[in-house]
Formats: structure tokens, C-alpha cells, sequence
């Protein structure tokens, strides 16, 4: 890295570079935070690859002033993306190189990212266990609650039935906006044109309760918002039946506010551990809820 870096708006021709950057980057954080117990780090496979350059080409194009990279003669060196949903700022992606990091870049990355979230009351990030970016995260103002991750087979003989829930498309985001709003303060709002392609829906919309789950291609939950707890389980169960019988299945991002993902967890027998972090400003953990990696 030469000392003239400078900081600069992404635009979607850099978006390729940027999603390489990045596998890098957290291929590289796998492997520094491996865990005993843990699958071994993997590089995303084309099709990941594939759908984060949708989401960011996304979001280059609807939030232009919450996305940069650093750049010097030799190419992309780091990069941060991040959107405004009404009052609420988030962070979706924030990386440097491996072997660059450490000396102020992604400080005046992330620096760029929070002036486009001046003026907004909340501010919400799905942090790493990465020392250097939950220091960042903390020196920004932001509370730091850990978070908890279930992994394992799901046996079809624990799956309860559940009548409730239905199949949901792009007619119901008036609804999801509406329980977002409630829940976690803002709503998904355009993101969901990016979701309903990528993911399959699942809904509730009834008198006592409603909630949605975007369904990850494995099975369980990418996305889960709800009104009560009742309709949260039932929504996660939904995500759970998804899975393969034999094949590990994950429920990440579960904040200690919601134990009823826990109890759902515990009751199939998947393994609990500790997993990362949700940095919040102005803004308490949200439920009952499950947040996404990039969209929050
Ligand atoms: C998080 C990340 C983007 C930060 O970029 P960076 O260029 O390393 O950031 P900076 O150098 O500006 O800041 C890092 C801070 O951590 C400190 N630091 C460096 N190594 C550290 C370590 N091992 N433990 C704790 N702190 C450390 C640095 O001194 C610096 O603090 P300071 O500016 O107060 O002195 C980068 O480290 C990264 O890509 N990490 C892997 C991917 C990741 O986890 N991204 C966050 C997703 S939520």
C-alpha cells in the first residue's frame, strides 16, 4: 500500500472487486477465529459470490452515499457499504485487505459510511468477533450485545405441525414493512425487491399475530420478523422443516432478547454457541426477530 491512498464513492463497476475483497477478507477472519467443533472456512462459492454483488449493485444504486472504497495504484484496498431505512443507518459490508489492516483504513471507511447516517436516531450493524472492527464499532458509539448462533441436523420427527403459515410474495410487503416498523423500527422497504427474488417467503397475517421469514436456500431462517413470539416459532419452525434431515442447518444473529429462537433450537437438539455481535445506536435488540447479515 503506498501512503496516497484515498477514499473515494463505489460504483458498480467495483462491485466485482469489492465482493473478492471481501471473500478475502472473511476468509481470512474464518480461518484467525476458527473454533474446535467448527466447519472449516470455505470461500464462497460462485453462487454466494453471485448474489452479494446483487445485493451491494443493490444498494450502490438506492443509498450511492453510504457506499466507498479506499483505492491506491494497485487497486481496491477496502470498502464499506452501508443504507438509510427511515430513521435508521446500517452497515451491510465493511472489509480492508487482509495485510493492510491495522493502519487507519478502515477507520476513514467507516468514518465515510456514518456521515451518510448524519441525523438519523438509529443505527444498526451485524458485527464480526473481529477485535479490530468491534474497537471501531465501540469507538462510534455503538453498544456491542453478543450473539448466539444454533447449528445441526434437524430430526423430521421434532418438526411440530404448524397450519398457520403460508407461502408470501412481493403483495406482501406492505405487511413485512408494517412489522418491520413495529419491531425493529424501520422498515426493509426496497431491500425486499432483492429478498423475494433471492429467498423463498413464508408469511402470517392473522387477527392475533403476524410476521414473515425469508428461508436461506439450506433451510432456517435468513430473515425473521414477528409481532409475538407465537408467530416468531411458528415462522422458524416453517424455516427449520426447509432443511435437509441429514444436513446442518443454521439460525444465526439470535440476540439474548430472543430466547423463543433458543427454546426452538434446544427443542430439535441443535448445538448453542456464541457467534458475533449486534451493534446498536439509539436502539434497543429487536423481537421478537432475527436479523440478516446484510439487510439487518
Ligand atoms: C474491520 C476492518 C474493516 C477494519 O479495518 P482496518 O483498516 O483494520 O481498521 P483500522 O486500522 O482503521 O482500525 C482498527 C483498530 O483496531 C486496532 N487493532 C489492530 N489490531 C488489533 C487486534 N488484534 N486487536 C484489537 N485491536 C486491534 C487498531 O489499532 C485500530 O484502532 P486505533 O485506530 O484506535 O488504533 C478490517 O480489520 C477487516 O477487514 N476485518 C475483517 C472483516 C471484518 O470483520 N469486517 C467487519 C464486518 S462486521
Amino acid at each position: 500500500m503506498t501512503a496516497d491512498y484515498f477514499v473515494r464513492p463505489m460504483t458498480p463497476t467495483d462491485v466485482p472487486e469489492v465482493e473478492r475483497l471481501t471473500d478475502a477478507a472473511f476468509f481470512d477472519l474464518d480461518v484467525r477465529t476458527h473454533r474446535a467443533g467448527w466447519p472449516a472456512p470455505e470461500h464462497r462459492s460462485e453462487a454466494r459470490a453471485a448474489e452479494w454483488r446483487a445485493r451491494v449493485r443493490h444498494l450502490v444504486q438506492h443509498d450511492p452515499r453510504g457506499c466507498w472504497v479506499a483505492e491506491d495504484d494497485s487497486g481496491v484496498l477496502g470498502a464499506t457499504v452501508s443504507m438509510r431505512r427511515d430513521t435508521t443507518w446500517l452497515l451491510a459490508a465493511y472489509a480492508v485487505r487482509p495485510g493492510l489492516q491495522g493502519r487507519g483504513v478502515g477507520r476513514q471507511l467507516l468514518d465515510a459510511a456514518l456521515a451518510y447516517g448524519d441525523g438519523c436516531l438509529h443505527g444498526m450493524i451485524a458485527a464480526s468477533e473481529d477485535p479490530p472492527a468491534v474497537r471501531r464499532y465501540r469507538l462510534a458509539g455503538f453498544t456491542l450485545h453478543p450473539t448466539m448462533l444454533l447449528r445441526g441436523p434437524v430430526a423430521r420427527a421434532d418438526l411440530p405441525v404448524v397450519e398457520r403459515v403460508r407461502e408470501g410474495s412481493a403483495g406482501d410487503v406492505p405487511l413485512m414493512d408494517s412489522v418491520d416498523r413495529q419491531v425493529r423500527g424501520a422498515a426493509h422497504g426496497v431491500d425486499h425487491e432483492v429478498l423475494t427474488r433471492a429467498y423463498r417467503l413464508v408469511v402470517v397475517d392473522r387477527p392475533t399475530g403476524s410476521g414473515y421469514a425469508y428461508v436461506a436456500a439450506r433451510g432456517g431462517p435468513y430473515l425473521l420478523a414477528a409481532t409475538n413470539r407465537r408467530t416468531a416459532t411458528d415462522l422458524l419452525w416453517e424455516a427449520l422443516a426447509a432443511s435437509s434431515p441429514d444436513e446442518p442447518v443454521e439460525v444465526p444473529h439470535v440476540s439474548a432478547a430472543n430466547e423463543w429462537a433458543l427454546d426452538v433450537g434446544l427443542a430439535c437438539r441443535m448445538q448453542l454457541w456464541t457467534s458475533g455481535y449486534l451493534a446498536l445506536r439509539g436502539l434497543k435488540p429487536p423481537a421478537p426477530y432475527l436479523h440478516s447479515g446484510h439487510f439487518l
